[in-house]
């Protein structure tokens, strides 16, 4: 099954309005997804370039999520948010389906993906009352990638100022966890 409890059980959301809008996304996301190796480059997230290394790198995002959420003391509501966020950000890597970006045959990272989701989850309707938190999933995975995001001004870093609100933390927090999930040189190990 591939639902947020047996595919991503580091996630723990709590509102369940949000939570089941989060596993009907899984529903419709492009099927490379659950079975791709996390770099299609093989710059990052080595020990993850195998069958289902995306899954295992997302999973990694949400560990460090878990262990850093104190530095920000984010709250169980905004932690859903940034659960939610986290466990779709990377959902259309190689884009949508049918125009799946492919390099010698093989898959590949489109460098847009960040901007993917809104549009490839729109038919998963939010009620009114997560509508507000769905915006601001979307707000994040468009930033995930912080200063190389696709639209450098998403990124509430780029525009110099103080990160003042808690959404733009909550941006910045989520490109530190996709950071630390994938680079190199700091591990983080899955139980
Ligand atoms: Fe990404
Ligand atoms: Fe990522």
């Amino acid at each position: 099954m591939k639902d947020v409890k047996s595919m991503f059980p580091e996630a723990e959301i709590k509102n369940e309005e949000l939570f089941n809008w989060v596993e009907k996304c899984l529903l419709v996301v492009p099927e490379y997804f659950w079975t791709m190796p996390a770099s299609t480059s093989g710059k990052h997230h080595l020990e993850d370039n195998m069958e289902g290394g995306l899954v295992r790198h997302t999973r990694k995002s949400l560990v460090s999520a878990k262990e850093l959420r104190y530095v920000f003391n984010f709250d169980d509501s905004e932690m859903d948010v940034i659960y939610s966020a986290i466990i779709l950000h990377d959902t259309f890597r190689c884009g949508v389906d049918g125009q799946e970006k492919k390099k010698d045959g093989k898959l590949c990272s489109d460098r847009l993906h960040p901007l993917y989701p809104r549009n490839g989850l729109r038919k998963i309707d939010p009620s009114e009352t997560i509508k507000k938190e769905v915006n601001l999933i979307f707000k994040i995975i468009e930033g995930h990638m912080g200063i190389w995001s696709p639209i450098f001004r998403l990124y509430p870093m780029s525009l110099k100022r103080e990160p003042i609100d808690r959404s733009d933390m909550m941006i910045i927090f989520v490109h530190i966890c996709d950071m630390v999930a994938s680079r190199e040189s700091i591990k983080v190990e899955l139980k």
